[in-house]
C-alpha cells in the first residue's frame, strides 16, 4: 500500500481519533535476534557478506539448519518464551529449496507464530521469514540491519526473564534438528550495533 493511501483512524461517530503515541526508542537497548538459517543460502550468504567486508547488527545470533523446512512452530515460540527480542528464519528463494518445500512449510509456520503471539498480546512482528540464495551477502546485511532496526523500535519481549539464554534455549529445543555451529563467522559486525 502507498504512503498515501494511509488513512487517519476514524471513531464510529464519524470523529478523527488519535492514534496511540508511539513508544519512545531506548538508545541503550540492544535486542538479542535469533536467526535460524539454512546453510545452503542464508549460512553461506552470512559468511558470504563477511568475505565482502559488508556490515551488519551484532545483535543477531544464528542456529544453522539443513533447511528451514526443519523449523516448527515450537522452536519459534521457544525461542521467543525463551526472551529473545525478535526471530527470523532465512531459507532458500522460493522455488530452491533443496527439499522442494521446506521454506514454503516454514512461512506457514512463522505466520502461524505470528497469529498466536498477536492472539497473547505479543507483536507478531518480533517473528518473520526471509528468502536469500546464498549468492546474496548484501541481502543478508540488508535484512539483519533492517530486522534489528524493527524489533529496536518494537522495544524488548515483554516476557524475557534474566539469566535465561535465549539462543542455547532455541537450540536446545530443536536438538538434533540444529547442525553445529561453524568457526565464527567473519562478518564485519558494527559495535555500535548499526550497520554503516
Ligand atoms: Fe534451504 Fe530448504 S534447503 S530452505
Amino acid at each position: 500500500m502507498a504512503d498515501t493511501d494511509v488513512k487517519t483512524p476514524v471513531a464510529e461517530d464519524g470523529e478523527a481519533v488519535d492514534e496511540a503515541p508511539k513508544k519512545p526508542i531506548d538508545p541503550d537497548f540492544e535486542p538479542e535476534i535469533i536467526v535460524f538459517a539454512c546453510h545452503y543460502c542464508a549460512y553461506a550468504a552470512a559468511d558470504l557478506a563477511g568475505s565482502m567486508r559488508l556490515q551488519y547488527p551484532s545483535n543477531i545470533r544464528m542456529i544453522k539448519l539443513p533447511c528451514t523446512g526443519k523449523l516448527e512452530v515450537i522452536h519459534l515460540l521457544k525461542a521467543i518464551e525463551a526472551g529473545a527480542d525478535g526471530v527470523y528464519a532465512a531459507g532458500c528463494l522460493e522455488g530452491e529449496c533443496h527439499y522442494l518445500k521446506g521454506n514454503l512449510w516454514a512461512r506457514k509456520r512463522v505466520n502461524h507464530v505470528k497469529d498466536l503471539l498477536a492472539e497473547v498480546g505479543i507483536e507478531p512482528e518480533r517473528v518473520e521469514m526471509y528468502n536469500m540464495s546464498s549468492a546474496q551477502g548484501a541481502e543478508f546485511a540488508r535484512v539483519a540491519t533492517e530486522f534489528t532496526e524493527r524489533i529496536k523500535a518494537l522495544g524488548p519481549n515483554p516476557v524475557k526473564r534474566a539469566g535465561v539464554d535465549a539462543h542455547a534455549a532455541a537450540r536446545e529445543a530443536l536438538g538434533g534438528a540444529a547442525m553445529p555451529d561453524d568457526p565464527a563467522p567473519s562478518a564485519a559486525t558494527s559495535e555500535e550495533g548499526h550497520a554503516e
